[in-house]
């Protein structure tokens, strides 16, 4: 595995220096992963550094079903201020290196997953993306399953459907299954795409964290630091990702 340091454009003549140089062919696959790193820049916290969402609050009494069940205000209270945060976040220099990779490949040709449950990738223009971690930007009814745009504010505290059931967040939270299409489709881009770009995440929450090892493609990692899986990759670059990313896809493309 190649592990570099990159500090920005000034520091170095080009994001592959030392690195054989490599160009991606507007045919080829490109599937590309991304984590909480990806929205650091725009002003949002991560979850496993120090200072990030988990090392502020305790997870099992947010980001569980029985939590939810235990406490739906105090659930709902997290993730409404979670919201208030991305609603005033921008998408990035990383957000908007991406958009230009999908376009600058043929058709059919990009997917981008995400775990990320900010809405900074569509405002960025993304198109093709699975949130693989459901949105924060969406509630969902506990009881009938309706999805619904989320509110700024509800008559109701916890809020409810018109149905009656309790809306929650429609965010996969751990000990919850991943929806099996969105996982299918990944595993269908592992087995076939001929990139595997990853950025800004831990590498410790699976199943995602597998996918490096279940993929032949090349697999490049773009983050502050090794994430816990980097042995899986051939090149980990790092450096933030909105200064490091538009190098790289700019060398890769182009672009
Ligand atoms: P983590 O918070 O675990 O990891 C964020 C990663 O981004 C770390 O490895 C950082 O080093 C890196 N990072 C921070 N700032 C960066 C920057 N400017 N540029 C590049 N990289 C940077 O977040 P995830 O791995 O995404 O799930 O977490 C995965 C899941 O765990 C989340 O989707 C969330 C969380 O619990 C749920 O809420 C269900």
């Amino acid at each position: 595995m190649h592990v570099k340091a990159f500090g920005g454009r000034n520091s170095l003549p080009s994001a592959f220096a030392g690195i054989k140089r490599m160009f991606i062919d507007r045919n080829s696959k490109v599937m590309v992963l991304t984590g909480a790193g990806i929205s650091a820049e725009s002003g949002l916290k991560t979850f496993r550094e120090p200072g990030g969402m988990w090392d502020t609050y305790d997870w099992r009494e947010l980001a569980t079903p029985a939590a939810f069940e235990k406490s739906p205000e105090k659930v709902w209270e997290f993730y409404m201020e979670r919201r208030r945060q991305i609603r005033d976040a921008q998408p990035n220099e990383a957000h908007k290196a991406l958009v230009r990779l999908e376009k600058h490949m043929n058709p059919g040709r990009f997917l981008l997953v995400s775990q990320n449950v900010d809405d900074l990738h569509e405002r960025a223009g993304q198109k093709n993306i699975i949130k693989i971690h459901g949105s924060a930007m969406r509630d969902i009814c506990a009881s009938c399953g309706s999805v619904l745009d989320s509110a700024d504010s509800y008559n109701e505290f916890p809020p409810r459907h018109a149905c009656g059931g309790l809306l929650r967040p429609d965010v996969v939270w751990f000990g919850e299954p991943l929806n099996s299409r969105d996982l299918k489709t990944a595993m269908d881009w592992l087995l076939s795409c001929d990139y595997f770009i990853v950025i800004g995440t831990s590498g410790n929450v699976f199943p995602v964290a597998q996918f490096v090892y279940q993929t032949e493609a090349t697999k490049i990692y773009i983050g502050l630091e090794e994430p816990e899986n980097s042995r899986g990759f051939q090149q980990v670059k790092l450096g933030k990702a909105g200064i490091v990313l538009p190098e790289l896809i700019e060398e890769l493309c182009e672009v």
